[in-house]
């Protein structure tokens, strides 16, 4: 494979026609016309515990719980190549020719501020920008739409094991030399991207900042979106304008938070991605079957002023998958986790569809129609996440195997479940 920078330079050279100097905003994608159906590529070049736990427990060391210790706590080189052979065969091109024969239009790739920089003491290994650029020609080739997706800051936007490095308490925002390192990243994908918005329409300049850890994060986020515009806008700083949508996430405030915010005429293609999931609390994994579908039939997505994309959700309807909560944290589902009330066991929950009865897999397939139904009343959606190691309810692919999820996803089973 050549080097990255000469697949970046011949992509941009085979563009004849520079952007305008901006009149018309064109997005790459009809949003608000056309419905956003796609997968999340999770836990390839962001490692999740719950996705990939062999990659953990390899390790043999259970202080490894995120990407940061998976490169801190052992071999470097063990580590790397452990990372290297991932990387190679977790993604393919053959999922993403799977993902457009399943009748998606888009994927959305997480990825690291370490793939472009790493600072001073920060353990994280290299080596994942060569697989975006090729998931980018693989995304083109299938007909494709990509969300690149900064899925961690320096410091951590939330503290989650999926920032990179799971921590009590983020330190992206209160940083401002994080917050600065991170706009010089979007700024450089923003420009990677800004000739290629046939394949790239749209940025999500950070996943999921943790709103709910008070008003000094969301101050930050705050400004961090108004610049990320312009980062995404304008990466070159001219006049010269790209036709990227700016994907900016709720930091998990209601729409009422939001209302008015980069909206026209001062801003132009602006989206919101929100994040559903209905197992991350006691009362939630203690709903029913029944409770889940009403819960994702009343979820309103209509009468917002931005485009509004449901950019994680899933069917499972518990937290049983090995590691969700993270590494050497139970479920709350079965009790395991601190602080829950078991509600029952997890066996036949997760894990291989072979052990799902039935009439689990019958209430896969409702839930899953249900959210889409909902879902499509905004401007669409992206499933968590397309392949899993060992939590088929969370797999869009072995959703389409053991058929809760349709080969085609207007193929409705249940059209009239909402009502
Ligand atoms: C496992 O991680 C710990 C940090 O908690 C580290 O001190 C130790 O050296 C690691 N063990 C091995 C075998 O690398
Ligand atoms: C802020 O973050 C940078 C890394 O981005 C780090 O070098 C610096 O020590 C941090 N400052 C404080 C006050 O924690
Ligand atoms: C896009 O391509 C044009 C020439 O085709 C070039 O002038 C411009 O700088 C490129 N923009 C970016 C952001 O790379
Ligand atoms: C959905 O939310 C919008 C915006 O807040 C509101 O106008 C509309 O009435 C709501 N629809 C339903 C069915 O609640």
């Amino acid at each position: 494979m050549p080097p990255f920078r000469l697949i970046l330079a011949s992509a941009l050279l085979g563009l004849s026609v520079a952007p305008s100097v901006l009149s018309t905003f064109t997005p790459g994608f009809p949003y608000g016309s056309e419905k956003v159906r796609g997968v999340n590529l999770g836990g390839w070049l962001v490692l999740e515990p719950w996705i990939t736990p062999s990659l953990f427990d390899n390790t043999g060391n259970k202080s490894i719980v995120d990407e940061w210790t998976f490169g801190q706590y052992q071999n470097r080189d063990a580590a790397e190549s452990a990372l290297q052979a991932h990387w190679n065969t977790w993604i393919t091109e053959e999922d993403f020719a799977n993902i457009a024969a399943a009748g998606l239009n888009h994927v959305r790739l997480p990825i690291g501020y370490w793939a472009f920089e790493v600072g001073p003491g920060e353990p994280y290994i290299q080596g994942q920008l060569p697989y975006l650029q090729k998931a980018v020609t693989w995304a083109g080739k299938h007909g494709l739409k990509v969300i690149v997706d900064l899925h961690g800051a320096p410091g951590s936007q939330n503290g989650f094991d999926n920032s990179g490095q799971r921590l009590e308490f983020p330190g992206w925002h209160s940083n401002a030399t994080n917050v600065a390192r991170t706009d010089a990243i979007i700024k450089t994908i923003g420009s990677m991207f800004a000739n290629q918005t046939d394949i790239v329409p749209i940025i999500a300049p950070l996943n999921e900042p943790a709103g709910f850890d008070g008003a000094a994060v969301l101050k930050t986020t705050k400004q961090y979106w108004l610049d990320s515009y312009k980062n995404i806008r304008n990466p070159g700083g001219s006049s010269q304008q790209s036709n990227t949508v700016v994907l900016i996430h709720d930091a998990f405030q209601p729409r009422s938070y939001w209302e008015g915010f980069e909206t026209a005429p001062d801003y132009t293609g602006v989206a919101m991605d929100t994040h559903i999931y209905q197992v991350f609390s006691n009362a939630d994994v203690a709903m029913s079957h029944q409770d889940h579908i009403n819960a994702a039939c009343s979820t309103n997505l209509t009468g917002f002023d931005l485009w509004l994309i449901v950019g994680e959700w899933s069917p499972a309807p518990t937290d049983c998958a090995t590691y969700l909560n993270g590494r050497g944290i139970g479920a709350r589902y079965d009790g395991s986790f601190s602080g829950s009330t078991r509600v029952g066991s997890c066996t036949g929950l997760t894990g291989s569809a072979s052990t799902f009865s039935s009439s689990y897999k019958t209430f896969l397939r409702q839930f899953w129609e249900a959210q889409v139904i909902s879902y499509e009343k905004g401007d669409g959606w992206l499933q968590w996440t397309w392949k899993a190691e060992s939590a088929d309810d969370w797999s869009y692919q072995a959703g389409l195997a053991n058929g809760w999820i349709p080969q085609d996803p207007t193929d409705l089973m249940y059209p009239n479940i909402c009502g």
